[in-house]
């Protein structure tokens, strides 16, 4: 969701397609090996209970908290609750979504763990929308994106519990929220502890915030490359073929980009990755769109097709196959074949060689420059099998992404997945959208297109470069994303452009300068993950697949010295501020349905969930009891 000169940085939550067909392989003869591996695939698209079960209504708020009441406009934020589960509507435990960038209906359908535990706990179930976003939707002709921000939200949630939900504060509540959701269930936790008896913060990448000690710049990615040399599907330990897909795509990036230096090599291109239109440029444009799908598929590790992260990024209910980075390599493309790549060098210094098989072409790989030494000529390499079914692979894994609604015709390189890059793109929009001649009209238009969370990133300079760099000699990327000089955050904030949001008539009410680099403000406020003493009961729970595990909080972190063999459960605290691990675990799939095709590791995390909150239900009414006497 990110990359070089956004500083709005998308928390790029999503994606998905459905396996293809087998397509030709340029004369290569190799087979699919995959029949026998098929998973079942269990579709959450239907999901039992939806908005549909719901009572909703909205609860009026003040768009700003922090002003004396009466002075701020105000907003009609939706609620959703379902009842039937608890035995007495006062004391019943709240389970309580806490929103976020999404039209609440996602959560709805997706947060299965919520639905399971409900019956079990005899608990009320509430959703919340966050402001700005499906119904929640203020309606102020001036500086009208400004009230989107992350303690704004956090105060509509308390307001709401303490005078709607809870107003005796008779009965325990939980927290939960995933991902920006799963920061928010964490902070809310921190801030209104007497609103809450505890939190449930899947995947908040809460400690993924610049700070200048940080210098694991590139984890997130680090991660990426530790899942994709998985097997298919990754928790089967028994598989033991060869997966080349880490080392084909790192192979096929240069060779791209050297391709892409003469018109016969542009056109060889733009046939075998089925473009639309031929390829003009220096293979970048083909660069990005190869290279931009990788992080959303990782996210969207889940163990069945999920229309989550597809939903979340594309806002259509369209399915990711299960496990969706091993299915690129494995099912829909011949990624994990061996096409003949050769290394030789040094790769962690990214100064190495690369033969393509039979094609008799070696490149040499020099940081971000590519050169070719070898005698082959052109027509022997885009004649060459394995050249074509090297690339041909890329072009199909990438396709689960691209053709997820399966009725594309030809691809279009302009339109890259949308993760990192498009965050810029979205500062574009805002741009687009200035009209100074009628600022209700851009407002109420700002506020419709953008939803939450680009004027959230503005107001709260969410950045969260950690995703950023790439290609530094761990991962399959390439070229680098940064010079090699950069090995810290430090380094990469000079060459950071901070694109502050457009706001030049002040409509919108974003800040006029970017100030905030390192997110300083955030960490005043929440501590971002490092400083827990004083908080109790958080689960924080990340998966091993998702790169956000990489920004998550931890007693000792998992990715410091991988693969990670420490416990399940560490200990933050000794007041059950705790981190979950779970091995195989996408972007929170603990927060969704329960299915048997979950790994063990999973079904796990559900379980300790659910020990931990019924230990502070029953420490909740026994503090109850206790002060009543
Ligand atoms: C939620 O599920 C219902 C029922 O399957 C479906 O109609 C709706 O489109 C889904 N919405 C989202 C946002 O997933
Ligand atoms: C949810 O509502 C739908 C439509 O009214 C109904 O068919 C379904 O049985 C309900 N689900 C549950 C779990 O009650
Ligand atoms: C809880 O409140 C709902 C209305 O919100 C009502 O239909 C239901 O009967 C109540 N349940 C109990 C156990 O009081
Ligand atoms: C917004 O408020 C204006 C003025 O109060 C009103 O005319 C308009 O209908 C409202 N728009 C929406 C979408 O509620
Ligand atoms: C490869 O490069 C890395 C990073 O510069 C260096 O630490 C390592 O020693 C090099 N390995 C070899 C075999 O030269
Ligand atoms: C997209 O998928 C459909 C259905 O599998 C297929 O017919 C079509 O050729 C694919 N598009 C491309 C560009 O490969």
């Amino acid at each position: 969701m990110f990359r070089p000169s956004a500083s709005l940085v998308l928390l790029a939550w999503a994606t998905s397609c459905a396996a293809q067909g087998v397509k030709n392989y340029g004369g290569s003869s190799s087979q699919r090996s995959i029949g026998s591996q098929l998973v079942p695939m269990i579709s959450r698209t239907d999901p039992p209970f939806t908005i549909e079960n719901m009572t909703c209504d909205f609860f009026t708020q003040p768009l700003n908290h922090f002003v004396p009441r009466g002075r701020s406009p105000s907003y009609e934020q939706r609620y959703c609750v379902f009842d039937d589960f608890a035995t007495d509507n006062s004391t019943s435990p709240i389970l309580f979504y806490v929103g976020n960038e999404s039209p609440i209906e996602n959560y709805i359908n997706h947060t299965g763990l919520m639905w399971e535990l409900a019956p079990k706990l005899k608990a009320r179930v509430v959703f919340a929308e966050h402001r700005y976003e499906g119904k929640s939707l203020p309606n102020v002709t001036s500086d009208c994106l400004s009230y989107a921000s992350i303690i704004q939200a956090l105060a509509d949630y308390a307001k709401i519990l303490d005078e709607l939900i809870n107003p005796h504060n008779k009965a325990p509540v939980f927290v939960f929220g995933g991902s920006y959701g799963g920061m928010l269930a964490g902070w809310f936790r921190m801030k209104y502890p007497h609103l809450t008896a505890g939190a449930i913060a899947a995947s908040a990448p809460s400690a993924g915030f610049p700070l200048p000690a940080n210098d694991k710049i590139d984890w997130a990615n680090r991660v990426l490359a530790a899942g994709l040399g998985k097997q298919y599907p990754p928790d089967d330990p028994t598989k033991q073929e060869p997966n080349e897909c880490p080392n084909n795509l790192l192979a096929a990036f240069p060779l791209i980009s050297w391709l892409a230096e003469t018109k016969d090599g542009r056109d060889f291109l733009s046939k075998t990755f089925s473009l639309c239109d031929p390829l003009r440029d220096d293979g970048s444009s083909l660069l990005t769109w190869a290279q931009a799908v990788w992080f959303d598929l990782a996210e969207g590790s889940f163990p069945y097709a999920s229309s989550y992260i597809p939903f979340g990024l594309l806002h259509k209910v369209v399915s990711l196959p299960p496990w969706p980075t091993q299915d690129a390599c494995w099912k829909s493309s011949y990624l994990h074949k061996d096409w003949g790549v050769q290394f030789s060098g040094n790769r962690s210094d990214v100064r190495y060689g690369v033969a393509y098989g039979d094609s008799g072409l070696a490149l040499d790989v020099d940081w971000d420059k590519v050169t070719s030494k070898s005698p082959a000529s052109l027509s022997s390499i885009t004649n060459s099998p394995q050249v074509i079914g090297l690339l041909t692979s890329v072009r199909d894994a990438v396709s689960i992404w691209y053709n997820i609604t399966k009725d594309v015709k030809c691809y279009d390189v302009s339109q890259a997945a949308p993760n990192l890059e498009v965050s810029h793109s979205e500062t574009m929009e805002f741009r687009k959208l200035r009209e100074p001649s009628d600022p209700g009209k851009i407002c109420q238009d700002a506020i419709h297109e953008m939803g939450s969370w680009g004027p959230l990133c503005c107001n709260d300079e969410l950045n969260l470069p950690m995703t950023f760099a790439r290609g530094l000699g761990a991962d399959f990327f390439w070229p680098p994303s940064h010079p090699r000089s950069v090995k810290t955050y430090k380094d990469m904030a000079k060459s950071l452009k901070l694109a502050p949001c457009d706001d030049p008539d002040g409509i919108y009410g974003f800040s006029k300068e970017p100030y905030d680099l390192w997110s300083t403000m955030l960490e005043a406020q929440y501590g971002t993950g490092v400083n827990m003493d004083g908080h109790s009961n958080i689960i924080f729970s990340n998966g091993l697949l998702d790169p956000w595990s990489a920004g998550g909080v931890y007693a000792e972190h998992p990715w410091k010295d991988p693969p990670y063999t420490g416990p399940v459960v560490q200990e933050i605290t000794d007041t059950d501020v705790i981190a979950l691990i779970i091995e195989h675990g996408g972007h929170h799939t603990d927060l969704m349905y329960s299915s048997e095709v979950d790994p063990a590791s999973v079904t796990k995390s559900r379980e300790i969930q659910h020990k931990y909150i019924s230990k502070w239900i029953k420490s909740f009414y026994e503090k109850a009891k206790g002060t009543s006497v």
